[in-house]
């Protein structure tokens, strides 16, 4: 008799535990999507269930474009002199022809990973931060920096920004144009310092400034820094496959560029919103889109005075990239942390 009781009663105990759990998961599902539906407010909370598998094979399968998610980031050593499937192209989208000049900078740095604290987390979230003037006054400083990964973009400042872009940078993809000089100013102690090739004059010049070479400052659109502070053992090569498949698959720019045409390269801010998708369970942005084209006046960035006028003779094509931002974020790929046109 006694057992009897005492199994109804926990029997009872149970059902009314999981009426509780159901009830409590349904809400906490319902205000995770009520904060999702209003990314702007300062009350967003990097949702650890938007990492659940499902939703992330949800996010792949919609992409539609078949993306061989690649979380090795970096050129390395081994993997690519030894990889079968690395590019027979010239830079950018493959080494061909720069593998000296990349062997002595792999030489240089000695090191080819992400920090082990970041790898080895289950879910990885991540902000890119473009320097967009759209991310001007919006305050998400502090929500920027709760992220896992932050990556910025080219020599965007952060002191005296703080308030709207945050202080933290996990990754700052660059090219020896966009360097600047002194990476310690606006940088964590342990930023990685991610250059993109974009010509094999770039490895020549982290060649030379890792290995104090003369510089030879022939073949840049714009003088690179001749001076360089960055720490050799943060600094890494991005392999070139992102930005093939970033020109390729995201953005679909002929390859070979068709006679007479302009060749097209993506932005940095392009190239560093695939390298989250494809590193990244959760990935939000923030300080994309540019000011429309008749807008010569508009700021471009969030820092400094340069306007539209700047881009017009650019080797990106920015329409053609807005277009397929706004399908990633049709598709839940991507999550903006502001309100934007
Ligand atoms: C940002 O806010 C400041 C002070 O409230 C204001 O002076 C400035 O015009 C605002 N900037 C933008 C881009 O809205
Ligand atoms: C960011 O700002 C906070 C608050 O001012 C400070 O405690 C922290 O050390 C800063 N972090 C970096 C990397 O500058
Ligand atoms: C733009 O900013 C730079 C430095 O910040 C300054 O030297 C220059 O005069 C400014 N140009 C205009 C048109 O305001
Ligand atoms: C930019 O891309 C769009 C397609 O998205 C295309 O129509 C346009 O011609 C391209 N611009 C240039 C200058 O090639």
């Amino acid at each position: 008799m006694t057992s009897i009781t005492i199994s109804r009663q926990f029997q009872a105990v149970l059902q009314s535990s999981i009426i509780f759990i159901i009830t409590f998961l349904t809400f906490s599902a319902f205000f995770i999507s009520l904060e999702s539906q209003s990314p702007a407010s300062k009350t967003l909370h990097i949702s650890q269930s938007e990492c659940k598998a499902w939703s992330t094979h949800r996010k792949w399968k919609s992409l539609k474009f078949k993306i061989t998610k690649r979380t090795k980031l970096f050129v390395k050593l081994e993997d690519f002199f030894w990889r079968k499937d690395v590019s027979r192209l010239p830079l950018p989208y493959g080494m061909q022809g720069s593998e000296l000049l990349l062997l002595k900078v792999l030489a240089a740095t000695a090191n080819y990973d992400m920090p082990a604290h970041i790898e080895n987390l289950d879910c990885r979230t991540c902000v890119v931060v473009g320097n967009g003037y759209s991310i001007r006054n919006t305050s998400l400083g502090s929500l920027i920096n709760k992220y896992d990964v932050v990556i910025r973009l080219n020599d965007a400042p952060v002191r005296g920004y703080e308030e709207d872009v945050g202080n933290k940078t996990t990754m700052r993809i660059f090219y020896p144009e966009s360097a600047s000089s002194n990476p310690g100013l606006h940088n964590d102690e342990d930023t990685l310092m991610v250059m993109v090739p974009f010509k094999p004059q770039d490895l020549r010049w982290l060649k030379e400034i890792l290995n104090d070479e003369k510089r030879d400052s022939r073949g840049f659109w714009k003088p690179p820094p001749l001076i360089w502070l960055g720490h050799r053992s943060k600094v890494r090569v991005l392999d070139p496959h992102f930005m093939h498949q970033t020109a390729n698959k995201l953005l679909h720019i002929p390859f070979p560029p068709k006679i007479k045409q302009k060749s097209f390269h993506p932005t940095t801010g392009i190239l560093a919103v695939f390298v989250a998708l494809n590193y990244c369970d959760v990935v939000h942005v923030a300080g994309f889109g540019y000011p429309p084209k008749q807008d010569q006046q508009q700021p471009i960035h969030y820092y400094g005075n340069q306007t539209m006028k700047s881009m017009k003779d650019s080797s990106h094509n920015i329409s053609r990239e807005a277009r397929a931002l706004k399908k990633l974020e049709d598709l839940e790929a991507i999550t903006y942390l502001h309100p934007h046109q």
